[in-house]
């Protein structure tokens, strides 16, 4: 997928389903995103680069660790999500600490050597070109400047969003998979591949940490589940595109439904998830 189709993606298709289940997602992502920000030891007075930084959860906590002397920009191609992370900062204390922007990370004329941090959850699996993208990235930190992001190991170490897929294709036309280290959720899943993409765009001392263990899927019941599911990801996607009878509809709801179920726990609806936590420096 290009930037542009990318562009027309987040906006139009999903940006609109993770405004809507914005409060689930944080739910769901947040401790990861948590553990990202805890490696980058964020200080008070620090400025920091939010990318893709969706509905804004992650830049107002950001704003939060920088306090008053601290910056943060926030950058997204998402207009929708933009607006939401917008709505959410207010108009008082650390949200208005935060310069939200439309823009393309990848191509966007950042102000050279202006970051301590560039910081990421999930937001940096979706460029065209990720030498390119990282190598303006690293423009904008300062010497010595710290990169630390979440991202998904492969779709095999996430079960959580692999077995519902895996259910909703018995049902639904799904689109072939996508090549190696193509643009989307799991395209930095091959640790060496990210490593190799860093260091050609002028990084140092790259380090990949696993992460994996039970994830708290969003939402208190299995039908709340299922409804994020069915909107977001995959298997949203997919619905959407191949547009389905009622009853092919039907079938997959069945069929994802079984799996979720098969997720419950007595402590809620819970899978395998596996991410990595990546820290570098600029050289
Ligand atoms: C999986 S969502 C994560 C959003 C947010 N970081 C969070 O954790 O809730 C990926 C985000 O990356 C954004 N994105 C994708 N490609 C981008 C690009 N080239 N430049 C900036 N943002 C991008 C999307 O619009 C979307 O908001």
């Amino acid at each position: 997928m290009s930037n542009a189709e990318m562009v027309q993606y987040w906006n139009d298709s999903a940006g609109p389903v993770w405004v809507a289940q914005q409060e689930r997602l944080d739910a769901q992502i947040g401790p990861l995103g948590a553990l990202a920000r805890e490696r980058a030891a964020i200080r008070a007075g620090e400025r920091v680069l939010d990318v893709g930084c969706g509905c804004g959860a992650t830049a107002l906590e950001l704003a939060e660790a920088v306090g008053d002397a601290g910056r943060v920009v926030a950058v997204d191609i998402s207009r929708p999500m933009l607006e939401r992370a917008r709505q959410r900062a207010g108009t008082a204390g650390a949200g208005t600490r935060v310069e939200w922007r439309l823009d393309d990370a990848q191509s966007a004329a950042f102000e050279g050597d202006a970051f301590d941090v560039v910081f990421s959850r999930f937001g940096v699996m979706f460029f065209a070109d990720p030498i390119a993208a990282f190598t303006n990235l690293r423009r904008a930190l300062r010497r010595d400047g710290r990169l630390a992001f979440v991202c998904w190991q492969p779709s095999d170490k996430n079960p959580w969003m692999l077995a519902p897929a895996r259910a909703a294709a018995q049902h639904i036309a799904f689109p072939a998979p996508p090549p190696p280290h193509a643009p989307g959720p799991f395209a930095f899943g091959d640790a060496a591949h990210v490593r190799a993409i860093l260091e050609r765009a002028g990084f140092a001392d790259v380090a990949h940490e696993a992460v994996n263990g039970p994830m708290r899927l969003a939402g208190d019941s299995v039908d709340e589940a299922l409804e994020l599911c069915l909107q977001v990801g995959p298997v949203g996607a997919a619905l959407r595109e191949a547009r389905p009878s009622e009853e092919q509809r039907a079938r997959v709801i069945g069929a994802v439904r079984e799996v979720i179920e098969s997720f419950e726990t007595p402590r809620g609806i819970e899978a395998e998830a596996g991410a990595w936590i990546v820290t570098a420096r600029k050289a």
